[in-house]
């Protein structure tokens, strides 16, 4: 593996530019043919004699030539090399023809088909399966594209600038990285708007997607004006073509893609009515199709220099489009949300194998490190910048990143200096962040005398694969100060943490304060600090902050299922009057109560249990848990009935986020009834809902105790015919099952006709519910382990990106007892041991293999 690994060390700028691009696309399902024009440049920035290197990966050469004279060098497997012996002194042009098959594209990375239309997915090195290129990001050049098909809709970047029957010709001005480009050609139909942008100008909108699904995108776009008028307003950041093309697909490996002037979307992230798609649905499509754009000027219009700087982009990003869903919906809310996901998602991975740091020093294939901690860790280490050098800060130093790298290609580096110039700030020791993989553990400790309280604080980073010693970061510790009463006595203020240890004095109180310490999680780390079940209800009860009054009931929760697993402790009334008094606080919002009535998830559990140097044993934690439901619903029984009721809403649907809230308190409240009637509102809910939030939310009720078989049944043929909503069929009846019957139920439905595994979404909805439901995945017989790498090993051959990133489901196995550990590491091995198996599905299984 390390001898095939790529290192940011070893980077070098590349030998040639690129002025321009021409390419001509001839269409055809098995024999595409690609005429490329590429005018080169020898690179001032890379004196010396240097051959000429361009990607390629299976094509099949028709004829190149340099200024017209044909090239001999025949491609390797991976390329063609012009030897510098034959490359002019000057500018050249290199021409190609090439031959590809987009038909048997399974993989679906270069020009694939999807349902009929062609398609393209460039990130992050696919453009070289396209046509031979340096397919780098640092290579920048501007494009013009002639698309010749019968499809009746071909678009490309940029602006259309020439169309006749049976062609199309689109230029984009903006020179742009070859991992942006992108090609559609369809039977596709327009959901369009207009936008005028701050200065005047006007910009085309279109939403493309397969006739009939015309009517399910005007949320979508709803969603995207209201991005762009952000950008505008927040950022100061203007569109700058003449039109916007989003494209609707159904078979895609990720969520959505940035494309120049011409996003590619996962049709699950655009289509949406009311009918079919859930509140949470519709807060994703929100978010996402907000975060593609946003990547318009970050990622863009500023690149990244190579792909080790992928949090350059999505770091950033991801912070931009949390910032916008806050401002759309509600703050707290949304910081409670993406913590759950940073600790679900990201403190999994930075405590397991696959740790790395936000900016890698090496990988062997980089749709490897498209993860959580590039993403979301990426996009906190950006939100404690902000809170170090405050509002204004952050404001004059991103002004001046756009003002100096706009048209750039640019690193952390880059990032970091513009802080420092614009703050005059030192960030030298906070680029840890950046460098240091792992969760640093926060221990706090306190003092009290004379009126002086005193934090005592210390951090430390356990180590990770190949980083065994760790240094002291920056943390800044958002902390509030509450007397007995209630009343804070110091509002909120920053501590900067910078070394190992560290004290904090606070004088001048009259009486013992209570902390709230890492407000609204000011650095993802773990804190640590004794704390008793009363001042953590005391904290739920008054704590003026949002974020830690939700995180105190969510700690009195872990501490008493942890004490149920492994003391067979039961729910007392510190507990359940706690979580009672905010249930039924109707001064406080319906979705932050939803929120608070929410039950740790078993993964979280495990996870804190393997923190605290407990083996974890999932059957116990399933089974505590269900127990500790069955408390809180006995204890809320009185309430729930009316609690449901007055939460109904009067009025047609609306998805925005106040009626979103009630609906999840409503269903909260619905689940535990469900405990207690034996599924009788439930199934009257299924039946009356007028919506899918409320029609699966009903069923996942029902499933939860053991029923619900002909509401499945009534669901399926309502909706036999919606791929998207049929997705969701298939997982909750996985995400529901009993641990020992999750297997065989996940084996019964990869044979239903339609389970179609070549079809990402669907795969991800049977397959990756298998290891969400975390009792039945890691049941003792480990019929669920051997299931998993049954598929990943299928899969692979086809489409090694969504089968190594499903592999994740392996990476806590160091938690468990050494039965189980001993069984993932025989399918890792297995895996392993699959002939022909891709470089992305054994990186991933050798990193995760003991
Ligand atoms: N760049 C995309 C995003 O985050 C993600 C992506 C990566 C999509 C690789 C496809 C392939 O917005
Ligand atoms: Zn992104």
């Amino acid at each position: 593996m390390t001898d095939t690994a790529i290192r940011l060390a070893d980077y070098l700028a590349p030998s040639h530019l690129i002025e321009s691009v021409a390419l001509t696309f001839r269409l055809a399902p098995e024999a595409t043919r690609v005429l490329s024009t590429i005018r080169f440049t020898p690179n001032k920035a890379r004196p010396g004699s240097h051959d000429l290197r361009l990607d390629g990966e299976n094509l099949t050469l028709i004829a190149a030539a340099i200024d017209a004279v044909p090239v001999t060098a025949e491609p390797d497997a991976t390329g063609l090399t012009l030897p510098w012996a034959d490359l002019p002194e000057g500018p050249f042009t290199f021409t190609a023809e090439v031959e590809i098959s987009p038909a048997t594209n399974t993989a679906l990375e270069g020009l694939y088909m999807s349902n009929g239309m062609y398609c393209t997915q460039c990130e992050a090195e696919g453009f070289r399966k396209i046509t031979f290129y340096p397919d780098r990001p640092d290579v920048m050049a501007p494009f013009r594209v002639r698309i010749e098909s019968d499809m009746p809709v071909l678009l490309s970047n940029g602006n259309e600038t020439a169309t006749g029957p049976g062609w199309a010709e689109w230029t984009d001005p903006w020179p742009k990285p070859a991992y942006l480009f992108a090609l559609v050609a369809g039977d596709l139909i327009a959901h369009s708007a207009s936008f005028t942008t701050m200065s005047g100008r006007p910009v085309a909108l279109n939403i493309w997607v397969r006739p009939g699904d015309e009517g399910r995108c005007a949320y979508a776009m709803d969603s995207l004006i209201r991005s762009m008028r952000w950008d505008e307003q927040t950022y100061g950041r203007e569109y700058d073509l003449d039109v916007f093309n989003i494209v609707a697909v159904d078979d895609f490996n990720m969520g959505a893609m940035e494309n120049k002037g011409l996003n590619i979307f996962n049709s699950k992230y655009v289509l949406a009515l009311p009918e079919t798609a859930t509140d949470d649905d519709f807060a994703r499509i929100e978010a996402i199709i907000a975060h593609e754009y946003f990547h318009n000027w970050t990622g863009n219009r500023i690149t990244c220099r190579d792909w080790f700087q992928l949090c350059l982009k999505e770091g950033l990003t991801v912070f931009r489009d949390q910032q916008f869903s806050g401002d759309m919906r509600s703050h707290a809310v949304k910081r409670i949300e993406d913590v759950l996901t940073l600790r679900a998602r990201q403190f999994r991975e930075d405590g397991g194998p696959l740790a790395h740091p936000v900016r890698p020093e090496e990988y062997v294939e980089i749709n490897n490190f498209y993860t959580a901690t590039v993403y979301e860790k990426g996009a906190e280490v950006i939100g404690m910048l902000k809170r170090l050098v405050g509002d204004d800060g952050y404001a004059r130093a991103l002004d001046l990143y756009f003002q100096r790298h706009d048209g750039e290609a640019a690193t952390i580096e880059d990032w970091l200096k513009v802080f420092e110039d614009a703050t005059g700030r030192d960030l030298a020791q906070f680029k840890r962040w950046y460098s240091e993989a792992g969760t640093p553990r926060l221990k706090a400790t306190e003092d009290w005398a004379d009126g002086v309280w005193t934090l005592h604080l210390e951090q430390v980073t356990p180590p990770t694969p190949g980083q065994p010693l760790k240094h002291p970061k920056v943390i800044p510790v958002a902390l509030g100060l509450l007397n007995g009463n209630g009343d804070e006595v110091l509002p909120t203020t920053v501590l900067e943490m910078t070394e190992a240890k560290q004290s904090f004095r606070f004088d001048k109180l009259a009486t013992r304060p209570i902390p709230s310490i890492l407000r609204g999680f000011s650095a993802p780390v773990i804190l640590e600090r004794a704390t008793s079940p009363e001042e953590r209800a005391f904290l739920l009860a008054h704590d003026t902050d949002p974020f830690n009054k939700w995180e105190a009931g969510r700690a009195l929760a872990k501490d008493l299922l942890a004490r149920m697993v492994t003391d067979n402790a039961s729910p007392g009334p510190d507990w359940l009057d706690a979580l009672a008094r905010v249930a039924t606080d109707d001064s406080l919002d319906p979705a932050f109560r939803a929120l608070a009535l929410r039950l740790p998830g078993e993964d979280d559990m495990a996870q804190t249990l393997h923190a605290s140097g407990i083996t974890p044993d999932p059957a116990r934690i399933h089974a505590a848990r269900r127990q500790m439901a069955d408390a809180l619903a006995r204890r809320l029984q009185p309430e729930l009935a009316g609690l449901i009721d007055s939460l109904a809403e009067p009025g047609p649907f609306t998805p925005e986020a106040r009626a979103a809230g009630r609906r999840a308190l409503r269903l909260a409240a619905l689940a535990l009834v469900t405990r207690t009637d034996g599924g009788l509102r439930a199934a009257e809910a299924f039946r009356s809902a007028n919506n899918m939030t409320e029609e699966v939310g009903a069923l996942a009720c029902l499933l939860d105790i053991g029923r619900g078989q002909s509401e499945l049944d009534t669901f399926e043929s309502r909706w036999g015919k919606d791929r998207l909503v049929m997705d969701k069929w298939f997982s909750l009846q996985i995400l529901y099952a009993a641990p020992e019957a999750t297997a065989e139920t996940t084996r019964r439905l990869t044979d239903h006709p339609a389970f179609d595994w070549k079809n990402p979404n669907r795969f991800r909805s049977v397959i990756g519910a298998l290891s969400g439901n975390h009792a039945g995945f890691h049941h003792a017989s480990g019929d669920s382990y051997r299931l998993l790498a049954d598929w990943l090993i299928r899969l692979d051959p086809l489409n090694p990106q969504t089968a190594a990133r499903m592999s994740t489901a392996f990476e806590t196995w160091a938690r468990y007892d050494a039965d189980r550990q001993a069984l993932i590491q025989a399918e890792l091995d297995r895996v392993l041991a699959a002939p022909g198996l891709s470089r992305d599905l054994a990186e991933m299984a050798e990193r995760m293999r003991r």
